[in-house]
């Protein structure tokens, strides 16, 4: 596979091909991508804004020092870095040849461990300095990138049509990314349904908000003040864990994609005296009535030994002058009960 060819367009999402001098990916009209020592940026069209320009700024001015920090921070939490990292991305299950998406990869730190594996990796940053430092850090080391694929490119407008990948994995940015929950959606979509997503970053652990070790933190670093930032993950997520790694330090985020909300069966009548099912109860409500008529269709309900939808569904479809509700009766059977003593 031609790497360059598997990215469209982050915006119409059309196949983009290559100039015929090589030095940029081209799309529709306004979209000419660059390319930077074989590096695509996957950015921006003419004219426009970049959303996420205030991060972009910030790692283009850290990326020299960024390393440093990130050493720092293994060494002040007592972790062995890439054991750390190994065991992170271990979440993901990837199996020889997947296909996987590393967005926020910065300076390549999970991506020179990942390159250990026999799979396809696609590590994007919006950052063309930490990318650039990144692949320094791969040439130094002397690995074989013939199955990476560096690109530039935004969270939030990823170059990927969907389900193109595995799995996809994030460490270290999330807190920053301009909306959350379009973050993960946006991840989330470009993974195949049963892919896995990883996602992790600063935020202490419930249990040790007040303890001073999140104070020690986040004194130094008001990104510890983050949380674990569970209402953003997609309804579509199965197989949910959240670990926090680092002591308790970072959250850890892992779900299978699948496929809309999770399935219920509507139909599942329950015992008692209110019987029904989520259908009835939850699609089939009508207004309320008086307290007194109420308590009479009550009842009258009981005195008959069947739940209240039983005796609402019997009595209204015949007030309706229909026939009962298709199951009416064998629903007034299946809703029977009888009050205890
Ligand atoms: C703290 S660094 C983490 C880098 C790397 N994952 C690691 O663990 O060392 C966060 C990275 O996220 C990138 N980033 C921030 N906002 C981004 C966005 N909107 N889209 C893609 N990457 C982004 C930054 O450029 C930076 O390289």
């Amino acid at each position: 596979m031609i790497p360059e060819l598997s990215f469209v367009s982050p915006w119409t999402r059309q196949p983009l091909t290559k100039a015929a001098d090589g030095s940029a990916l081209l799309g529709g009209p306004d979209e000419r991508y660059p390319l930077i020592d074989g590096i695509p940026q996957l950015l921006i069209r003419s004219g426009q804004v970049q959303a996420s320009s205030e991060s972009q700024a910030y790692y283009r001015d850290r990326a020299s020092e960024y390393d440093r920090g990130n050493e720092v921070m293994f060494a002040m939490l007592l972790a062995d870095e890439e054991q750390t990292r190994r065991d992170m991305f271990a979440q993901l299950e990837l199996r020889p040849d997947s296909r996987l998406l590393e967005i926020g990869c910065g300076t390549c730190r999970d991506t020179i461990h990942l390159l250990d594996m026999p799979i396809d990796v696609f590590a994007g940053d919006l950052s063309l300095e930490m990318l650039l430092t990144g692949q320094h850090r791969l040439r130094r080391a002397g690995k074989d990138t013939s199955r990476l694929h560096l690109f530039c490119a935004d969270v939030m407008h990823l170059p990927f049509t969907d389900g193109f990948f595995d799995a996809a994995y994030h460490f270290g940015g999330f807190n920053l990314f301009p909306d959350h929950r379009q973050a993960l959606a946006e991840i989330t979509r470009v993974v195949r349904p049963n892919g896995r997503v990883v996602v992790g970053d600063e935020g202490i652990a419930p249990w040790l908000a007040n303890s001073e070790f999140a104070r020690i933190l986040e004194n130094s670093n008001h990104l510890f003040r983050h949380r674990a930032p569970l209402d953003c993950i997609p309804v579509a997520a199965r197989q949910v864990t959240c670990r926090w790694v680092l002591g308790g330090s970072f959250y850890l985020i892992s779900f299978v994609k699948g496929q809309g909300e999770p399935p219920l069966d509507l139909d599942v009548t329950f015992p008692g005296r209110r019987g029904g099912s989520h259908r009835t109860r939850y699609f089939g409500k009508l207004e309320g009535v008086s307290p007194a008529l109420r308590d009479q269709v009550l009842g009258a309900a009981a005195a008959e030994g069947i739940s209240v939808v039983a005796w609402l569904e019997r009595t209204l479809g015949r007030a309706v002058q229909n026939a009962p509700c298709d199951g009416a009766d064998d629903q007034l059977v299946a809703n029977s009960f009888r009050p205890k003593g």
